[in-house]
């Protein structure tokens, strides 16, 4: 069969592509000889745009791999997929449900929000529920994807800071969700206290402790600042992963690490200044303190990334 196409003098195929690119077709592949170009376009170029160049002629079809192809910064959490806020076809988005791993489909209707860091979802396709089980690192999370936070996205950073762990630390994990660092963490042989405010992602938490059967693991329901009111160097490890609200409990942090103890503060940094503005907030909580490090975990915005600083008590 023969399709509608310009042709161009390959000097101007740059200029002419530029000029047509609302009607190239993304389902043939564009073709040349020794002297051309032939850019395969769609027939209503023939009324809107006059002085082309036009022929009909074969093209061999592009392989589309639909899955790429659909805007792909969708989250796989166990076997749900979720899909962005912004994805527009959400129907070329079920071919993702062909994948095996994958039975439901999910789409962001709202950011990650409130006190519990939760987000609201709509449903797409597949399996009608919310439910599923993760395995990282080789542990299993179950989890309901819209009543509690997760993010397979700091899958890394959990490793990363576990592996700085030892066998018989004490771990304060003082927003700990359904407990990925907390977990990680009692299956390497620390002793944990978990904490979270979120009575689904306590549930949850306390299911994934006998999932992974774990021991060494206290789970509280409540607010870590409240929790934690008493207690004084106890925790070689505090983290505090809860972006844009965690510095209120920084001087919880600071009292309940012992002296060599390490805090991970999580924030989130703009990109012109990506760690000046959280370590200004510490120091204006608590005074000197000894930084070990700062890195940036992941983007998290056009501009803006979340980052941990892991800092504790002394100076330097
Ligand atoms: C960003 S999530 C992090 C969860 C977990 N650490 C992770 O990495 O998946 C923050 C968690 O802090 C909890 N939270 C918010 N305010 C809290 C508070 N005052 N005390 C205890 N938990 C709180 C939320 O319910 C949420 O589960």
């Amino acid at each position: 069969m023969k399709y509608l196409s310009v042709k161009s003098p390959i000097k101007e195929a740059e200029a002419i592509r530029q000029k047509i690119k609302a009607f190239l077709r993304d389902d043939l592949r564009t073709d040349k000889d020794v002297d051309f170009v032939y850019f395969p376009v769609q027939e209503s170029i023939a009324e809107e745009m006059k002085d082309l160049w036009l022929v009909k002629r074969d093209f061999k079809k592009r392989e589309i791999n639909p899955v790429e192809d659909i805007k792909t910064s969708y989250d796989v959490i166990g076997d749900i997929a979720i899909l962005p806020l912004d994805i527009e076809d959400e129907e070329r988005a079920l071919v993702l449900l062909g994948r095996k791993n994958i039975n439901v489909l999910l789409k962001r209707l709202s950011p990650v929000e409130g006190e519990h860091r939760t987000r609201k979802l709509k449903y797409i396709g597949g399996e009608k529920r919310t439910e599923t089980i993760h395995k990282e690192h080789g542990c299993f999370y179950k989890l309901d994807v819209e009543k509690a936070y997760f993010s397979p996205r700091l899958s890394t950073e959990r490793s990363r800071v576990v592996k700085k762990m030892e066998q018989g630390d004490f771990v304060i994990d003082m927003f700990a969700g359904i407990g990925p660092f907390s977990i990680l963490a009692a299956k390497k042989g620390c002793r944990v206290l978990s904490l979270d405010n979120n009575p689904y992602a306590i549930r949850y938490l306390r299911e994934n402790k006998s999932l992974n059967r774990i021991k060494n693991l206290d789970i509280v329901l409540g607010d870590s600042g409240k929790v934690l009111a008493g207690g004084k160097n106890v925790a070689d490890h505090v983290i505090m992963n809860l972006p844009f609200k965690s510095y209120k409990f920084l001087d919880t942090a600071l009292r309940l690490s012992k002296e060599n103890g390490r805090i991970y503060f999580y924030s989130i940094g703009r990109e012109e200044d990506l760690f000046g503005e959280q370590i200004r907030e510490i120091e204006e909580r608590i005074g000197k303190f000894r930084l070990y490090e700062k890195r940036v975990v992941r983007p998290y915005s056009p501009y803006r990334y979340h980052v941990c600083i892991e800092f504790g008590p002394g100076e330097g």
